[in-house]
């Protein structure tokens, strides 16, 4: 469940403060603020230009500075601070900050059947991965873990469903699934890194270690942390619609459950001795995720971005925000995804998936 999140992330770095009040040094009677390089800049509404070669390309339509190794971008005059470091961009085009809302970009896809078709396809195909995942790692746990077999199938049963909710979504519009871009494949990218047990080890068969076994847990903790992020910004931007809210409000409650189980089996094996391999593995996992996830967003936005048509300075603010958010998480926000509180909900994978999930959460309302 990727293209969501990347839409809200990209558009929320990029847009956080657009399209509030003016800014303070824009207001009438007052002096103009004058701070680090972009403050003697004209306000001007419709040049394009770049203030700085920092950044690789110049782009038309927003400013891209770079001031005492702190990179500075403009947009509409308003201010983004992230772990010390301040963002400031400035939009020359005044269209730009409506068409960057998340519900609007949002909307653009999910209106768009070429664009719903990679985006659901991406989704599902994510899913089914995770699914196949744990349901070889529940066949091969080892017998001292004998307890987490049936939630390890439980988790995977409910990846299953949700690549099969995703499908019955293209299927509603009288859609096919499309092929995903390699670029566009976080599973498969997070595998080929070395995150995470090899899809080559769970296919040999061989009994999982314990060691094995925190490895899986460590990239499900991180994993399901984007997972339940996602979700909750897709139930935030578009749980209202018709055609996908309740699918996501399903899934969203299953992603939050699968982070609670992680938390807890985690600190259930920190308990037993483990504490220390589950940190390193975490970090590394931690760290390593955030890159692909930096590499697989902008991609993904660049295939929506060609279906779409959008223009060069949308592509490119969108694409400055992935990058501001990789740097969020790089300078600190990555911790969020490595530490372990027991969950309000205990044994949240305790119980069978439910039935006629799939059916119940891409009914429409009022539909039985
Ligand atoms: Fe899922
Ligand atoms: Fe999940």
């Amino acid at each position: 469940m990727h293209a969501a999140s990347t839409v809200d992330e990209a558009r929320h770095t990029a847009t956080h403060t657009a399209t509030a009040a003016p800014s303070r040094a824009s207001r009438p009677g007052r002096p103009r603020r004058r701070a680090g390089s972009v403050r003697a800049r004209p306000r001007a509404t419709t040049v394009y230009s770049i203030a700085h070669a920092a950044a690789p390309a110049n782009y038309p339509g927003y400013s891209v500075m770079t001031s005492a190794d702190i990179k500075i971008v403009r947009f509409m005059g308003r201010h983004l601070t992230l772990s010390g470091v301040t963002l400031r961009v400035r939009a020359h085009a005044p269209e730009v900050p409506g068409m960057l809302s998340a519900r609007t970009v949002l909307g653009e896809i999910f209106d768009n059947d070429e664009a719903f078709r990679l985006f659901c396809s991406i989704a599902a195909s994510g899913e089914a991965q995770g699914g196949w995942e744990n349901g070889r790692i529940a066949a091969l746990v080892p017998g001292s873990q004998a307890d987490l077999a049936p939630k390890i199938a439980r988790h995977g049963k409910d990846e299953d469903k949700h690549g099969r909710i995703f499908t019955a979504l293209l299927r509603k519009r009288g859609l096919q699934p499309a092929g995903v871009p390699p670029d566009a494949d976080y599973t498969m990218r997070l595998e080929d890194a070395g995150i995470g047990l090899a899809h080559a080890r769970l296919r040999e068969g061989r009994e999982l270690t314990v060691a094995d076994i925190v490895i899986y847990l460590a990239h499900s903790r991180v994993t399901e942390q984007r997972a339940s992020e996602q979700m909750r910004a897709l139930c935030r931007h578009a749980g209202d619609r018709p055609d996908i809210g309740r699918a996501v409000r399903v899934i969203s409650t299953d992603e939050d459950n699968h982070l609670a189980y992680c938390h807890e089996e985690l600190l259930r094996l920190a308990a037993a001795g483990h504490a220390e391999f589950i940190q390193r593995t975490l970090r590394a996992t931690a760290l390593a995720e955030i890159a692909i996830y930096r590499d697989v967003s902008t991609a993904v936005m660049a295939h929506l971005g060609r279906i779409l048509g959008w223009s060069r300075p949308k592509a490119a603010l969108l694409a400055t925000g992935i990058q501001a958010v990789y740097l969020r998480e790089r300078l600190g926000g990555w911790r969020r995804m490595v530490s372990l509180r027991m969950p309000a909900r205990r044994n949240a994978l305790g119980g069978p998936a439910g039935a006629s999930a799939v059916r119940a959460a891409t009914a429409r309302p009022g539909q039985p």
